[in-house]
């Protein structure tokens, strides 16, 4: 496999473009640069093909955008249809009542909706709207929520954040419930809202979900379930309809428009209606292309049953990939984790080897093989039960090379590319 096209863009584009990239997930480091492509050029269903005519199983599919597929015909042809008549008008369009009715229908939360178009754009307006409704300044917040100040500030890529925006947002832990006790505890009465991944990779233990609403609302804050990942993939109507815990307001994004840039926040009338008064507004909130898309994608996704499919195809990877590195004693050191739509390979009990080393091996092996593999599987509707064969069957080669390599004790060897980096680096 070749990927001289790739280098030879990526010489070019790196001169112009910060990173060469638009998303920092999509970066090339996060594969092994030099044994990996850095630029697809075309998709159709679960397929897509790098520059250099090299063609993948994507898993990672447009990060968890594309639900139904790549090229998927029904949504495209919405798209089009929508195409001969318009994108962007200086009035509401239609389009955007009857998304809302269809998202009001599904979402169990949903009264009202406003929508974005990205994911950040739904969590920065809903955490805006928890500020107006209570009065309140600060929020507590557990996951990933996108790349505005409210949030990133939080992380190790804060540069660029005022310290003073940082400090009115603290983090708590998944499945500890004592840390939000802490955080409420530390900023009694100040706190506007909880917004949180309902799930990430780790199921909720103890009825966490349902603690945490009841923590929530005991000292006046909103819960917020940031759904960006799970709407339209753990369930139709997200993992709020999965665990059956009902938040304020939620955020979706991703899935919602099978790879068009749409977002939106639902919720309860009585709180969306502060929308009325706060400033979520913008020139691109109301365009038809994505809209159409999302109408398309969401009624597919009923007619088809998708959900059920994504679940059945991520629960035959998951199990596959459990069940080989058991078969090769790797149990304990390779594990495909979270829910089957959803899914993510960690590497324990590695002896001291960075896991990023190990993370580099495995992207390296199974691109060679076809997969592009970037330890996070998001199923679509379109992967077929071949997809699923021949990705086990390129994971169980890269397993046995990875447990050569521990053998072996110096991953580097087997290095052909650089090691892959975090996006959030250790302080
Ligand atoms: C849980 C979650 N929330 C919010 C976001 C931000 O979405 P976007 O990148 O579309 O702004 C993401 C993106 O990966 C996410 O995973």
């Amino acid at each position: 496999m070749e990927f001289k096209r790739s280098l030879e863009l990526y010489e070019k584009a790196i001169k112009i473009i910060p990173s060469a990239t638009q998303t920092f997930s999509k970066g090339a480091l996060q594969y092994p640069f030099g044994a990996a492509p850095i630029f697809l050029k075309n998709g159709k269903g679960s397929h897509v093909w790098d520059l250099d005519g090299n063609e993948f199983i994507d898993y990672p599919m447009g990060l968890g955008a594309i639900t139904l597929g790549h090229a998927y015909p029904k949504v495209d042809q919405a798209i089009i249809r929508q195409l001969g008549s318009g994108i962007s008008y200086s009035l509401p369009h239609p389009l955007e009542t009857q998304l809302a009715e269809l998202l009001i229908e599904i979402i169990p939360c949903a009264e009202m909706a406003r929508f974005g178009k990205n994911g950040s754009d739904a969590t920065a307006g809903a955490v805006r709207a928890a500020r107006a409704y209570t009065g309140r300044d600060k929020i507590a917040c557990c996951g990933y929520h996108g790349w505005q100040d409210w949030y990133i500030g939080t992380t190790t890529r804060s540069a660029g954040v005022p310290q003073a925006v940082s400090e009115l947002t603290l983090t708590f832990n998944y499945n500890d419930i004592d840390s939000l006790k802490n955080v409420f505890a530390e900023n009694d009465g100040q706190i506007a809202a909880v917004i949180m991944e309902p799930i990430g990779i780790i199921e909720p233990k103890d009825n966490f979900l349902q603690q945490v609403k009841g923590l929530a609302h005991k000292n006046g804050a909103l819960l917020i379930f940031d759904e960006v990942v799970t709407g339209f993939r753990m369930s139709l109507g997200g993992a709020q309809q999965y665990y059956k815990v009902i938040p304020d307001l939620a955020c979706v994004g991703k899935g919602m428009g099978n790879g068009m840039p749409i977002s939106c926040v639902v919720g309860k009338k009585e709180i969306m209606a502060i929308f009325d008064e706060v400033f979520y507004s913008f020139t691109f909130g109301g365009e038809c292309l994505s809209l159409a898309a999302s109408i398309a994608t969401v009624r597919e996704m009923i007619d088809k049953d998708v959900i059920k499919g994504i679940w059945a195809k991520g629960k035959k990877l998951q199990d596959g990939f459990n069940d080989l590195a058991k078969a090769l004693n790797m149990a304990r050191i390779a594990r495909c984790v979270g829910l089957p739509p959803h899914t993510v390979i960690t590497y324990d009990d590695l002896g001291g080897i960075d896991p990023l080393l190990v993370r580099t091996l495995f992207q390296q092996e199974a691109l060679k093989r076809g997969v592009l593999a970037i330890g996070v599987h998001n199923t679509c509707y379109s992967h077929s039960d071949d997809d699923v064969a021949s990705t086990l069957k390129a994971y169980d080669e890269t397993l046995q090379i990875i447990k050569e390599a521990l053998k072996d004790g110096d991953i580097h060897r087997f290095l052909k590319g650089k090691p892959v980096q975090a996006v959030f680096r250790k302080p």
